[in-house]
């Protein structure tokens, strides 16, 4: 990878350039610094019009040699992993990349004698302990495909999950801690399973030593089944086009879509952007606040980091608990160099006061990042002032669960920032901005639909069991080019700033949700006719939701505070408190077009109070019902 690491803004832009000139020359030299069993035959070849792409056509590698095995001769015993528990007061642990080793070949062995072969999925529901690294490291060893599901979702989100991808077995633990809270995840697993008839048996990892019920012969604790195996284990020969990790995400429609993201270039890419836009050194010491859920912690917790022998930190808790210093406090006591957490976090913590940061020694720090939304200027300012201590760039990172990787960043210490910019595309990355009429919009100062052009190797390759939808989602709007969903300007300089997505995602705290799932989950309550959700500015959370309700007529009679807890309650159970509404509205009826069209356009304008432009309505089959919905809005 060192041949095209960046130093300088001059070395940028001459290694970009020669990342589209050559864009096989340039990945085939980067990818040389890894180990693989056998190479590439042939570097990429792709039809993006049928979204297919393969890259290191038939290489043959394992990612856990390059992200533990290959460390364990210069640094057996480098901290891989810290991991820094819930409670301050319980001590954290160093997993070195021994252990690392030891560990993972215990779990492989565990999950293979267990009947897991290649190709299985295996779903993880784990809170952030080390077993749930350890976990995803053993899939990718024996070749199964893990399936990470965010331990904050209900048991209705985690049962579809398993059940779209057929996974065999799913790793949980008895509970979780977060913050003051004691999570029920093996209850929650229990009732997820009620319909799951894929899954043949259940590993339960010890956390919180709470009671639970083990089902006879499908559930067994994990830890004596990893005291009687050995601590050695092959890994599998895998295809550079075998399946790495499918990781749900949310559509604009019902269905959480699988993203399938496959072993080589998913490997080749995160490892450069990690190293490159952090500008990690051997000696750093690299934590990542996001959850191992999410895209984030997979690229950048785990794979990004540990392919480059990195130390990374992994935190089991809150930034709020037990009170607002407990990140400063973290950063304070492993030293930590890098720091890379979400806007929304960032916003939550500058509502309070500096006295939380000023009370620790933040010295250690050399680059703060941000990631999952648009950062507001008033958030990064207070980042950059306040914990960079105004000496640390802020590398804003924009990219996306399918996309694998950072795409648009600065280049810690070479990319001049400017707040709320993404900046410019990592090499390799060649974006584009398009307008309505598909053509795509040259020079500056310009706004338009983001697309990417190129192929890069971490793209994801399907959704699972779904290819079409894959293509029609992604590669059908701008045909040739991969739509990301979001919208974009280009500045006079050429840097990009996302404006947010075009479609009906909304972004909360950092989550991607879909609206069309948190209505099915409203429009399940018996007291429901129809509903609309929308997006609106938040001071904290970036976007809330705004839910418009139109009752039955059994549901008019009933008492509106009950109904507003019972469809939050609904919400939560069907997909996870997350995606609760912060603001709720009944109303007789919803603006519709001609063809029985929600027009969400006006009521996101409603939601966000900004009635004063509504824009056309004349076409809509029920204007009158637009000026009732301004006079009651909340
Ligand atoms: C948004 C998270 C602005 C964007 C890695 C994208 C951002 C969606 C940024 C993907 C950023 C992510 N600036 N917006 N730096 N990073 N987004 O799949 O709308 O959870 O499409 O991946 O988050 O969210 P996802």
């Amino acid at each position: 990878m060192g041949v095209y690491e960046v130093k300088s803004l001059e070395q940028y832009f001459k290694v970009y350039k020669r990342s589209v000139r050559e864009p096989r020359k340039f990945w085939s030299k980067i990818a040389e610094d890894f180990v693989w069993y056998k190479k590439w035959d042939q570097i990429l070849e792709y039809r993006l019009e049928e979204a297919e792409v393969k890259w290191f056509v038939n290489a043959k590698l394992n990612i856990t040699k390059n992200c533990i095995d290959r460390h364990l001769a210069k640094r057996g015993d480098k901290t891989a992993i810290i991991f820094e528990p819930n409670n301050p007061e319980e001590p954290a642990q160093h997993i070195t990349y021994n252990d690392l080793y030891e560990r993972v070949c215990k779990m492989a062995n565990v999950l293979r004698e267990q009947g897991i072969e290649k190709g299985d999925r295996v779903c993880i529901y784990l809170p952030m302990i080390p077993e749930l690294a350890v976990a995803v490291l053993a899939c990718a060893r024996i070749g199964a495909i893990h399936s990470v599901v965010f331990a904050g979702f209900s048991s209705k989100a985690l049962s579809t999950r398993i059940q779209d991808s057929e996974c065999k077995m799913v790793i949980t633990s008895d509970g979780g801690y977060r913050g003051n809270k004691t999570i029920d995840l093996k209850g929650i697993v229990d009732e997820a399973l009620e319909d799951c008839p894929s899954i043949q048996s259940v590993l339960v990892a010890k956390r919180t030593n709470t009671e639970i019920s083990m089902k006879e012969g499908r559930d067994q604790w994990l830890q004596p089944l990893l005291d009687n195996v050995s601590n050695v284990s092959v890994a599998e020969v895998m295809d550079a086009e075998d399946p790495l990790f499918i990781l749900y995400t949310s559509g604009s429609t019902g269905r959480p879509k699988g993203m399938l993201h496959t072993t080589g270039g998913y490997m080749v890419y995160t490892a450069y952007t990690f190293k490159n836009v952090f500008q990690y050194e051997e000696k750093d010491v690299y934590w990542c606040t996001a959850d191992i859920g999410w895209i984030t912690g997979h690229s950048y917790i785990l794979y990004g980091p540990l392919a480059n022998g990195a130390t990374t930190v992994m935190f089991e808790g809150v930034p709020s608990y037990p009170d607002y210093g407990r990140f400063w406090e973290v950063v304070d006591k492993h030293k930590v160099t890098q720091f890379y957490t979400a806007p929304t976090a960032i916003r939550a913590l500058a509502k309070q006061s500096t006295d939380w940061v000023t009370k620790y020694d933040l010295s250690s720090l050399k680059v703060l990042g941000s990631v999952g939304e648009p950062i507001n200027e008033e958030a990064w300012h207070w980042y950059n002032d306040h914990v960079g201590n105004k000496k640390c760039p802020i590398v804003d990172t924009w990219w996306q669960t399918e996309t694998g990787g950072i795409m648009l960043s600065p280049i810690a210490f070479s990319t001049p920032t400017k707040p709320t910019y993404a900046t410019l595309p990592l090499p390799g990355v060649q974006p584009v901005l398009m307008d309505d009429k598909r053509n795509e919009i040259e020079g500056n100062q310009v706004v338009g639909s983001l697309c990417i052009k190129f192929p890069w190797p971490a793209m994801a390759r399907t959704i699972w069991g779904d290819h079409r939808r894959y293509k029609e989602t992604y590669f059908s709007a701008f045909p040739g080019k991969y739509f990301t969903g979001d919208g974009a300007l280009r500045d006079e300089v050429g840097y990009y700033r996302i404006t947010g997505r075009v479609d009906d995602v909304v972004i909360v705290s950092g989550h991607n949700l879909g609206t069309a799932p948190i209505e099915d989950a409203i429009n399940e309550h018996p007291a429901v006719a129809e509903s609309a959700i929308v997006g609106f500015p938040h001071e904290i959370k970036g976007n809330a939701l705004y839910g418009f309700i139109i009752l039955k007529e059994t549901g008019e009679a009933r008492n509106r505070e009950n109904l507003t807890r019972e469809i939050n309650q609904y919400i939560s159970e069907h997909i996870g408190p997350i995606a609760k509404l912060e603001k709720l509205q009944f109303v007789s009826g919803l603006p519709k077009t001609r063809s029985g069209k929600i027009m969400r356009r006006i009521l996101r304008k409603i939601a966000s109070k900004d009635t004063s432009n509504l824009g056309d309505t004349s076409t809509l089959l029920n204007p009158e019902v637009v000026s009732e919905i301004i006079e009651n809005a909340v």
